[in-house]
């Protein structure tokens, strides 16, 4: 039987502009599910909201209306919507990972420590820590010369791969891609393919954002698919 670990109902979001009186739409009326051991696609055109959907579960973003249930390790049905701060800052520990779709991380800090950085919250030694970092490190083709240099200096494609593997080491319940193979080379690709495959086999459920259909043809188990958003101007009396 599916061990269910997100459910989405219904999901809306939308950005209001004070200064220029505009209700910018991001998502509406998204459902889906993610499964233990599967791997739930999110596709649609540019500016549909996909990138939106995933940051509203991680709650970087908190949704205009619409239910996020996370079924947790210990078996509690969790509301991201509501959950507390304290509660969302544990699960992303613990729990729930997000690749996101550009490297956002502390200048001046070396590949390897952002990438072993999870581990280590975690309470895993420095050395242990640092070793799986390299391993993975090693696996997403980023040359050894590069992991005591911070990304900042990266390209595109080596950046991305950092991201990947600070996402990946801490093997979470829920993982959330954001378009994880982008400006990767196809070797690079299909080394992520066969590791998504592996963490899937593993258990791990996976909602991820791809704009190439042979990856999801090679990686969705079930797709979902966004329709693109149009401009709404809404004038509200809260502008001047
Ligand atoms: N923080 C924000 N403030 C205002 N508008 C936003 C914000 N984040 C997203 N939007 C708007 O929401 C809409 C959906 O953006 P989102 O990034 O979710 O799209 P996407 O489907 O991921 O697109 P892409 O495929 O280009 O990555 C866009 O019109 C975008 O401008
Ligand atoms: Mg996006």
């Amino acid at each position: 039987m599916k061990t269910s670990v997100l459910t989405v109902r219904n999901l809306h979001k939308s950005f209001l502009l004070h200064d220029q009186g505009q209700q910018i739409p991001s998502c509406s009326a998204v459902n889906l599910s993610v499964h233990a051991g599967e791997l739930t696609a999110l596709v649609g055109p540019t500016g549909a909201g996909k990138s939106s959907v995933l940051k509203c579960i991680y709650r970087t973003y908190l949704p205009v209306s619409g239910e996020i249930l996370y079924n947790s390790r210990d078996g509690q049905s969790i509301d991201l919507v509501s959950a507390s701060e304290y509660d969302i800052l544990q699960l992303r520990h613990q729990e729930i990972g997000f690749v996101t779709q550009f490297l956002h991380c502390l200048p001046r800090r070396a590949a390897l420590d952002l990438v072993a950085e999870a581990l280590i919250i975690r309470g895993e030694s420095q050395q242990s820590a640092c070793q799986q970092a390299a391993e993975l490190l090693a696996l997403l083709n980023v040359p050894e010369r590069l992991w005591q240099v911070p990304p900042a200096t990266f390209s595109g494609g080596e950046k991305q791969r950092v991201n990947l593997a600070r996402g990946l080491i801490s093997r979470p319940r829920l993982l959330l891609l954001d378009e994880p193979t982008a400006s990767l080379d196809p070797l690079t690709t299909q080394r992520v393919v066969e590791l998504l495959r592996r963490i899937k086999q593993q258990g791990v459920a996976m909602l991820a954002i791809f704009h190439d259909p042979s990856l999801v043809a090679a990686l969705a188990d079930q797709t979902i698919t966004l329709a693109a958003a149009s401009l709404q101007t809404e004038t509200t009396e809260e502008v001047c």
